[in-house]
C-alpha cells in the first residue's frame, strides 16, 4: 500500500494525523520518517487527538519516550511516542526496551525509527514526510504487511 499526500500547513500535517490517528488501533507500529522539522511531532499529535489523548502531547526529542493514555475503538489503550534522533547505536533500542512497548495494549508512534530497523516488526506503517521550512511537505503513507491497504480505503480518499 502506498498513498501520498499533500500538506500545506501544520494545521494540515495536524489533520492527516487526525486522519491517520482514527485508523490506529492496539498493537500498531508507525514510522514517523522525514527531515528535521517537516512535521513528524504535528502529525502524532493529530493521531493522539483522534486517539482521545487528553494532555498536551510534547516533542519527546529529549525524554526519548513519551506514554500517554488513549482510546480506540471503545478500548482503553497506551499510546507511546517515540522520538530516536539522539540515540547513536542500534543496540541502545535494547537498552531503552523499545520492543517492550510492541505488544497488543499499545500504540506506538516513532521518530526516526532508521536506527531501530532490524527490531521492528513486519507489519509497520511507514509514514515518510518531505520538507521543511515554508514548503507544502510530502506526506507517503506505505506499508509492506498487515491490513493497512483495507483501513485507508476505509477513509474514502481520492489517490
Ligand atoms: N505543512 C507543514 N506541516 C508540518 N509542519 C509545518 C508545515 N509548515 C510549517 N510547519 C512548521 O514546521 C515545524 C514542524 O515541526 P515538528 O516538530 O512537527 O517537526 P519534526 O519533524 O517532529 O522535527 P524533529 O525532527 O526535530 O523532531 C513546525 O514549526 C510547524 O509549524
Ligand atoms: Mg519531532
Amino acid at each position: 500500500m502506498e498513498l501520498t499526500v499533500w500538506s500545506k500547513s501544520a494545521q494540515e500535517t495536524n489533520l492527516w494525523g487526525q486522519r491517520l490517528g482514527s485508523l490506529l488501533c492496539g498493537g500498531d507500529v508507525v514510522c514517523l520518517a522525514g527531515d528535521l522539522g517537516s512535521g513528524k511531532t504535528a502529525l502524532a499529535q493529530g493521531a493522539g487527538r483522534a486517539l482521545k489523548v487528553t494532555v498536551p502531547m510534547t516533542s519527546p526529542t529529549f525524554t526519548l519516550i513519551q506514554e500517554y493514555y488513549c482510546e480506540s475503538g471503545g478500548k482503553e489503550l497506551h499510546l507511546v511516542h517515540m522520538d530516536l534522533y539522539r540515540l547513536q547505536e542500534p543496540e541502545e533500542i535494547e537498552v531503552i526496551g523499545v520492543m517492550d512497548y510492541f505488544r497488543e495494549e499499545t500504540i506506538c508512534l516513532i521518530e526516526w525509527p532508521e536506527i531501530a530497523l532490524d527490531y521492528l516488526p513486519d507489519d509497520i506503517l511507514e509514514v515518510r514526510i518531505e520538507g521543511n521550512g515554508e514548503m507544502p511537505r510530502k506526506i507517503t503513507f506505505r506499508s509492506w504487511g498487515g491490513d493497512w491497504g483495507e483501513r485507508f480505503r476505509g477513509l474514502k480518499i481520492e489517490t
